[in-house]
């Protein structure tokens, strides 16, 4: 058992990861500006509620839990907004990270498991990709990510930071034993959309058709967020045991098209998905597949949810109990 600070903790992947931190026997803290998590999302009495940022309220919490370790999540996600605000992801996402490493430096914490995406691949030139390929990130958001996978590389090299950088590919699903599920504002991600449109009968809009991929939408690799969260808790022990960390892919080396997943959810649904077919949208890959043998070998992880039908099912049933039909 560990001490354990989550930040980001109340978001999607966060929150999912310290309910199983909690269940593998670790002390968890989280920290969460609330910004864009939602405090519900935390088990009672581990919410934090303070921004990177804020040195004093960090040395705060510093001080008042020996940590031994921390998972990070706290970040931006939108790939659109990134373009139009760069400065507020590099500042967030980067910033935020190194004000970060500097309270883990200042209170003597020296393992990290940082939260990093696919998107650090931009276009991809080799499919399933492995993490030696060229890292071109095509918008500010995966450049925010891999600018902190770049410091932590430095950090480890100069001064002995042991971390492991996680590059997630489809983050998707819900675990129904603990209650969270995705809940972004406003929804950009595909199977939340989908889902939505089923309840609300308002189209989704396909973002282009005419992609070199067999029926012309987007493919992509969808992990389920508890998969994801076991990566996680992984990667923090294998560092606590003294592994010597580094980068790995996070997904199930599968892809599925946009079509794909549609018909995946009216398999489970039992109900059609309205769509209509709409243009590309900018900075779309038309594949993004994991090649994540890596991760498999190294922390010997295997993803449990290994058919999309299992991961949209888990999806459908959070989306179910929560909708407000929007
Ligand atoms: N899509 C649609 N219609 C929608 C939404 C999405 O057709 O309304 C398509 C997208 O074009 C894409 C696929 O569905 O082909 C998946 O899109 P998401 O927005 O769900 O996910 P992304 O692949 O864009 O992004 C995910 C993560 C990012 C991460 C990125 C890595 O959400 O955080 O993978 O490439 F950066």
């Amino acid at each position: 058992m560990a001490k354990i600070l989550v930040t980001g903790g109340a978001g999607y992947i966060g929150s999912h990861t310290c309910h199983r931190l909690l269940e593998a026997g670790h002390d968890v803290q989280v920290l969460d500006d609330l910004s864009k998590g939602f405090a519900h999302n935390v088990p009672e009495g581990r919410l934090n509620v303070v921004n990177l940022h804020d040195a004093a309220a960090m040395d705060k919490l510093f001080s008042a839990h020996e940590f031994e370790a921390v998972i990070h999540f706290a970040a931006f996600i939108a790939v659109g907004e990134s373009s139009r605000e760069p400065e507020r992801y590099f500042r967030n996402n980067t910033g935020g990270s190194l004000a970060l490493l500097d309270a883990m430096k200042r209170h003597g914490v020296r393992r990290i498991v940082f939260s990093s995406t696919a998107a650090v691949y931009g276009n991809p030139e080799v499919v399933p990709i492995p993490e030696n390929s060229a890292w071109k990130p095509v918008n500010p958001y995966g450049e925010s990510k891999l600018m902190t996978e770049t410091t932590l590389r430095w950090l480890s090299e100069c001064s002995g930071l042991k971390y492991v950088a996680l590059r997630y590919f489809n983050a998707c699903g819900a675990e129904p034993r603990y209650g969270v599920g995705e809940e972004h504002d406003p929804e950009t991600h595909l199977i939340p959309l989908i889902l939505k449109a089923i309840r609300s009968g308002k189209p989704v809009t396909v973002f282009g058709q005419d992609y070199a991929t067999p029926d012309g939408t987007c493919i992509r690799d969808y992990v389920h967020v508890s998969d994801l969260a076991e990566a996680h808790v992984k990667a923090l022990d294998w560092l606590m045991a003294g592994g010597e960390g580094g980068v790995f892919n996070a997904g199930t080396g599968h892809g599925f098209s946009v079509l794909e997943v549609i018909r995946a959810a009216e398999a489970v649904t039992g109900q059609k998905v309205p769509y209509i077919m709409g243009e590309r949208r900018i900075g779309d890959p038309a594949v993004l597949v994991a090649d994540s043998a890596k991760l498999q070998k190294t922390l010997n992880w295997i993803p449990k949810y290994a058919t999309l039908e299992e991961m949209v099912a888990s999806a459908w049933a959070f989306e179910s109990s929560h909708s407000h039909g929007d």
